[in-house]
């Protein structure tokens, strides 16, 4: 097993190239194109917040790139290189990672067995190797929530934030180096929202890159660098954070009306 490091996500790096790059992503449900023709991307140590209304397409284009959902159309880039998603291992061998809302960790088993679900570690006999597994988690925990302390203690035990820093050492655990997140914080009360604001900025700091999706406007202006806006399964338009105002990403949201700063997509309002 090898744990993500700072060299790991350094030598991914190259200058310039995007982390992920999805290309005039489309993809229809009977006849509703969920997403038409959607451009996103994103940089090493970045976090991109996805936003729009419910119904905007945002949980289908991340499906997308996660293998949940097959596009129909369009062009999916790691680092520079065209790659080929099409189901949920593809996704994970190129470092993709999925948190979705419900966490998905099993309620009676502690950290380490969550951290481990299906990819156990085994001792040279082939029994499970528990002591080697304690120590990995301890060691991702260490680096994520150094003030965690529970780890005899099945997970149900646990806060929302607790919950939540477990779920992402799963996922940073096995190499992740893009990290996606949908509404992390929709759960959780002020002091445990900010305690996945401190995970965000630590997985930052390692060079991952996060798409957030999120409903909650001050989060995604608080740990995002940019936004993408999307309305009716087309990209509105994308900007940085610091360049823009919560009205004027409002508007983007509500009218589709993109503001100088922002580079328009194809669902920005004609001018
Ligand atoms: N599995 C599916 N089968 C049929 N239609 C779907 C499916 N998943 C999504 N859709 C439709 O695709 C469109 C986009 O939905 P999506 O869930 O991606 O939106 P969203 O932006 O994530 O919204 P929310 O903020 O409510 O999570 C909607 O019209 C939705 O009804
Ligand atoms: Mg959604």
């Amino acid at each position: 097993m090898t744990n993500t490091s700072n060299s790991v996500a350094a030598a991914d790096q190259k200058a310039g190239t995007p982390l992920v790059e999805m290309r005039e992503i489309s993809i229809a449900f009977g006849g509703i194109k969920a997403v038409d023709h959607a451009t996103i991307d994103l940089y090493p140590g970045e976090v991109v917040g996805l936003l729009g209304h419910n119904g905007a397409g945002k949980t289908t284009l991340i499906k997308v790139l996660s293998g949940a959902y097959q596009r129909d159309a369009g062009s999916i880039h790691i680092n520079g290189e065209q790659v080929d998603i099409n189901n949920p291992r593809d996704a994970k061998a190129q470092g993709i990672e999925t948190i979705y809302q419900n966490l998905a960790l099993a309620d009676n088993l502690d950290a380490a067995a969550n951290l481990y679900i299906g990819r156990e570690l085994k001792t040279k006999f082939g029994t499970l190797d528990d002591v080697a597994m304690e120590a990995a988690t301890r060691g991702v925990m260490g680096r994520l929530n150094p003030n965690f302390r529970r780890f005899k203690e099945p997970v149900k035990a646990l806060s929302g934030g607790q919950r939540q820093s477990v779920a992402i050492a799963r996922a940073i655990n096995f190499n992740a180096r893009i990290l996606i997140m949908d509404e992390p914080t929709a759960a959780l009360g002020p002091a445990e929202t900010a305690q996945v604001g401190e995970l965000i900025k630590q997985l930052k700091s390692e060079g991952i890159g996060i798409f957030l999706i999120s409903h909650d406007l001050h989060d995604v202006f608080d740990l995002a660098d940019r936004v993408t806006v999307m309305k009716n399964g087309r990209v509105v338009g994308t900007v940085k954070t610091s360049e823009v105002t919560h009205d004027e990403v409002l508007g983007m949201i509500i009218a589709g009306k993109c503001p100088p700063s922002a580079i328009p997509g194809p669902g920005a309002l004609a001018h």
